[in-house]
């Protein structure tokens, strides 16, 4: 069984990791408006990500004879227009993400829950991913602004992505 405080950690970061799909969803709108369908294409992997992550915790929670505590989940807003604008409240948000896993894992090593420790190391692990592919695209995008040609090209490159679903735990 889990603990009844580190079950409603675990619920809370559900909802977080489906509020990253919602934000995700949000902005490949956005790119999709402005028609850099690669860039649209990279938020559909995205969102594919952030459900999995939120599926992993979940059947985790299942798996632990617990029960999942889902909530609302709020609408998301964008900070920005530009692509750079949009990929850097990106990776703000997935730094937002690595904090939150990191006190998660912090709950579970304060109660001893070795096995949630365990299992929430993968999720460490991707964090680590995530942030670097989001911080590769920024960091292009930098390198590139303002040349429209280099925008469309990495537009392709970025229409390459495609979603492998993850072993998790
Ligand atoms: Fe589920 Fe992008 O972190």
């Amino acid at each position: 069984m889990i603990n009844e405080q580190l079950q409603k950690a675990f619920s809370k970061q559900i909802n977080y990791e489906l509020y990253s799909e919602y934000l995700y969803l949000i902005m490949k709108g956005l790119f999709k408006e402005m028609n850099l369908l690669g860039f649209a294409n990279w938020f559909d992997v995205q969102i594919q990500e952030e459900r999995a992550h939120a599926m992993g915790l979940i059947d985790y929670i299942h798996a632990r004879g617990g029960i999942v505590e889902y909530d609302k989940i709020d609408l998301p807003s964008i900070e920005g227009k530009t692509p750079i604008e949009i990929f850097e409240q990106v990776l703000r948000h997935e730094q937002t993400v690595t904090s939150k896993i990191n006190e998660l894992y912090e709950q579970a090593e304060n109660i001893k829950d070795r096995a949630a420790q365990h299992f929430l190391n993968w999720y460490i692990d991707e964090q680590v991913e995530e942030e670097d592919n989001v911080n590769g695209v920024l960091t292009t995008l930098k390198l590139i602004e303002n040349d429209k040609h280099a925008l469309l090209m990495y537009d392709k490159e970025l229409a390459q992505r495609t979603f492998q679903a993850p072993t998790i735990g």
